[in-house]
């Protein structure tokens, strides 16, 4: 007999299999039981028939507990009306652990409730859709990079910088130094882009925000490209590709997922480069149109102000050209406007926020020196870094995408804490 997955049934059609599974939920009446089997590549239908298996075999499967693991045989059918197009007639069930007094039942829970269960709700459907998502998204994200030719770099998780900021660092010992939890790569992502033209990372990223909101984690996960030669409008170039990319991919390749997920898939199918500019300036006006009259130039935007402004298109827009005083020290500035930077904010449409973060970066030395004389940084914890303008410095431009920011807006979560597997969030480290 074949043993198999619940994801590649559909080449045994007709035929006798076994399945390793949990029991999600079941149905049952006097004479035929529908168990809900989940094996982690997917969720299929056992119909089980006593007149078929008998008495016994029956009511094995009529008292199976949700939860408990199960070998499980039987003959796979297509079924139009099941998501996955199979089921499943069970000519067997054997229990490998009975489970008991599963907590997260078919009911409602709260969420502080499921939050504390995060280890078991990742079971559920809907955890497992995002998940998968998830997956798919990191899968895209490499697809892209390697076809464009990017090197993926790891930058290092403990670190002596604080590129955006020092606000929200994570501070440690470092033996008998100072060190952060890094809350972007993306300085030595400048590096490396100088030994290797264009690069990417992917790794966790921390910050101590004092956010309560549903698109901010304490923990949370980013996508670093880095190029050089690449000025502001080429950066954006990438930018909108890759999006589009990760996006189109996901529709293709999850759509029993979004489905699981109740997604509004034609808002998606929307999304092809190129999206939108807006400069910050424009984005001003537009605010005061919509009625948002107490926002004046130099301000910084909220998420009522971003949702704003993507309503206005049906695809991501880019905020473009932001006071420098809103960004941080290594953004060049406009040359045709020394009070703005070259810098682009990507905001996702139906509410989902900022999803990407980048600029052109400033390649002549004094200019750097002095904006991080402007800034208070240490100049012997970023000589390194200056040093990088010193031999051969070239235009190199970058951006940072938020996974999980992401994951929500392509899975329409509500709360970017279902996004990740396990949340980092303020008050929240267990489990
Ligand atoms: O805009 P940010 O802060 O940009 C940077 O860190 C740059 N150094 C990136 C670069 O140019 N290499 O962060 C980038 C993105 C945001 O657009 C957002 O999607 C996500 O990271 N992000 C968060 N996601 C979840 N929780 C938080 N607390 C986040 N802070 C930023
Ligand atoms: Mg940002």
């Amino acid at each position: 007999m074949n043993k198999t997955t619940i994801s590649t049934v559909g080449q045994f059609v007709g035929q006798e299999v076994k399945i390793g599974a949990w029991l999600a939920n079941k149905r049952s009446s006097g004479k035929i039981a529908f168990l809900q089997l989940r094996d982690g590549t997917g969720f299929i239908q056992g119909v089980v028939v006593k007149a078929e298996v008998g008495e016994d075999i029956f009511l094995k499967a009529k008292n199976l507990t949700q939860e408990s693991s199960l070998y499980v045989t039987g003959i796979v059918r297509e079924d139009e009306r099941a998501p996955s197009g199979f089921e499943l007639t069970v000519t067997n069930v054997d229990v490998i652990h009975e489970a008991v007094d599963y907590p997260i039942t078919p009911k409602e829970h709260g969420t502080e409730f499921l939050m504390d269960h995060r280890h078991l709700w990742l079971r559920s459907k809907k955890q497992h859709a995002n998940m998968k998502v998830r997956n798919e998204i990191i899968r895209a994200t490499y697809e892209f990079f390697n076809k464009e030719g990017f090197v993926k770099v790891d930058p290092p998780i403990l670190t002596g910088s604080a590129p955006e900021g020092t606000t929200e660092l994570f501070a440690t010992k470092y033996f008998d130094e100072d060190a952060y939890l890094s809350q972007s790569g993306q300085l030595y992502m400048e590096a490396a882009a100088m030994a290797l033209g264009k690069v990417f990372s992917f790794g966790p990223t921390f910050r101590a925000e004092k956010s309560k909101t549903r698109r901010h984690l304490i923990e949370f996960w980013m996508i670093e490209p880095e190029m050089a030669f690449y000025e502001f409008e080429d950066s954006l170039k990438v930018q909108e590709e890759y999006v589009a990319h990760v996006v189109q991919s996901v529709l293709k390749n999850c759509k029993i997922e979004l489905n699981a997920l109740g997604r509004d898939t034609s808002k998606l199918e929307n999304i092809v480069a190129p999206f939108p500019r807006i400069t910050y300036d424009d984005a001003i006006k537009l605010l005061h149109e919509k009625g948002f009259d107490d926002i004046k130039w130099g301000d910084d935007f909220g998420a009522p102000h971003e949702t704003a402004i993507a309503e206005t298109y049906d695809k991501p827009v880019f905020i473009t050209h932001y006071p420098t005083s809103l960004k941080p020290f290594y953004m060049q500035p406009d040359p045709n406007n020394d009070k703005v930077v070259l810098c682009a904010d990507m905001i996702a449409p139906e509410g989902y926020g900022e999803i990407i973060g980048g600029s052109e970066r400033i390649h002549d030395y004094d200019l750097l020196a002095e904006r991080m004389k402007e800034h208070d940084l240490d100049p012997a914890a970023y000589q390194w870094y200056a040093e990088l303008r010193k031999y051969g410095s070239v235009p190199h431009s970058g951006f940072g995408l938020g996974l999980e920011r992401t994951v929500a807006w392509i899975c329409g979560a509500e709360h970017v804490r279902e996004t990740i597997p396990f949340p980092r969030l303020l008050n929240r480290l267990y489990p």
